[in-house]
């Protein structure tokens, strides 16, 4: 945090919309607790960025309070990273609301994510989806963020990020830390169990091509057996020949650390059926953990509650530095 000024800072968000995967977890999740100890973390619940599609109230409310009590079950602590829910945190709406002033129509109407979603949501495109990177830019830079790891589809909102805060700068001087993109050295992008050619999501009509992470062992084994492999048998790392076995052979070395060399090694001669038995074993293992921490968090709505308002004042405290600074090159009287 604050005192250990050497270290960059890194912030991350997720969307309170539904469990995350295990792809999300090996893709994303699992390296945001690995980063806490050489950044200044930042991590938030993006639930302002959720109602750009519609969101069912009571469902809601519980997605936000079970995706904050999951960053704390990976493992994430909130006495090194700052943990929080953006709607706790009034300067992101309000940044938000200034950067808009600094963006041009122009270049969000070139957001691929808004025009997919403007598609897959057509009775509803409402003016935050369109304007929903300016408020990602908003969380981004008032931590003062080096670094922000994201994903492909998250790459053109980073870019985005970049042009508003140099654009800023270069009216006003320097008031944007300029973010960088952070590619993780390890992690892989986690396939459909089903059809290895789409990517792992919690959003596919086919339960039986994602696991979820707080899936039950009996589930994760039954999905598992049921992931779609070739007719060859062989255990043996080819993503373009056996995209099914390859994939399965990713996620065992994301579990347990051991290279695909090594994986073939071991289940030479064996069968798709030991390899799918021990690719379930180990996911089981490595989302245990999670899912114990997540049932005892969930039993402490009070102590959730506690560490959400800790971690919303340290944010608040934080990024209002950033906001004064901002309102004051425009010219507005602080109070
Ligand atoms: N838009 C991101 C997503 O849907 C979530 C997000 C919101 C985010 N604000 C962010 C990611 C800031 C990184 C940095 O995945």
């Amino acid at each position: 945090m604050e005192n250990t000024e050497k270290k960059k800072k890194i912030l991350s968000c997720i969307q309170p919309t539904g469990t995350p995967t295990l792809g999300n977890y090996l893709g994303a999740l699992k390296n945001w607790k690995a980063l806490e100890d050489d950044f200044d973390a930042a991590y938030a619940v993006a639930d302002l960025h959720a109602i750009t599609v519609r969101q069912e109230p009571q469902q809601f409310r519980k997605q936000i309070i079970e995706a904050y009590a999951l960053l704390l079950s990976i493992g994430l602590s909130p006495e090194k990273s700052i943990v929080f829910v953006q709607s706790h945190v009034p300067t992101h709406a309000q940044l938000a609301w200034i950067l808009n002033c600094y963006t041009q129509f122009g270049e969000m109407s070139r957001m691929t994510q808004f025009k997919d979603k403007s598609r897959s949501h057509a009775d509803n495109i409402n003016v935050g989806l369109f304007s929903y990177p300016v408020l990602m830019a908003a969380d981004i830079l008032l931590y003062q963020a080096d670094f922000v790891p994201v994903g492909a589809d998250q790459k053109q909102h980073l870019e985005i990020a970049r042009d508003i805060a140099s654009r800023f700068n270069g009216m006003y001087g320097n008031v944007f830390t300029i973010p960088e993109p952070y590619i993780p050295k390890a992690g892989a992008r986690i396939m459909s169990l089903q059809d290895p050619a789409k990517k792992m999501s919690k959003s596919d009509e086919n339960t039986k091509s994602f696991i979820s992470m707080l899936d039950k062992p009996e589930t994760i084994m039954k999905k598992m057996r049921s992931a779609v492999t070739d007719s060859e048998a062989s255990v043996r790392f080819d993503e373009e020949l056996k995209p099914g076995v390859s994939n399965l052979m990713n996620i065992y070395s994301c579990c347990t650390g051991l290279d695909h060399e090594q994986i073939e090694k071991d289940f030479a001669g064996k069968g798709y059926g030991d390899f799918k038995t021990a690719v379930g074993e180990a996911v089981v293992e490595e989302l245990r953990p999670i899912r114990e921490n997540f049932e005892m968090y969930m039993k402490d709505q009070a102590m959730l509650k506690e560490m959400m308002t800790k971690g919303a004042d340290i944010a608040t405290r934080i990024s209002q530095r950033t906001l004064d600074k901002t309102m004051k090159k425009i010219g507005y009287v602080l109070k």
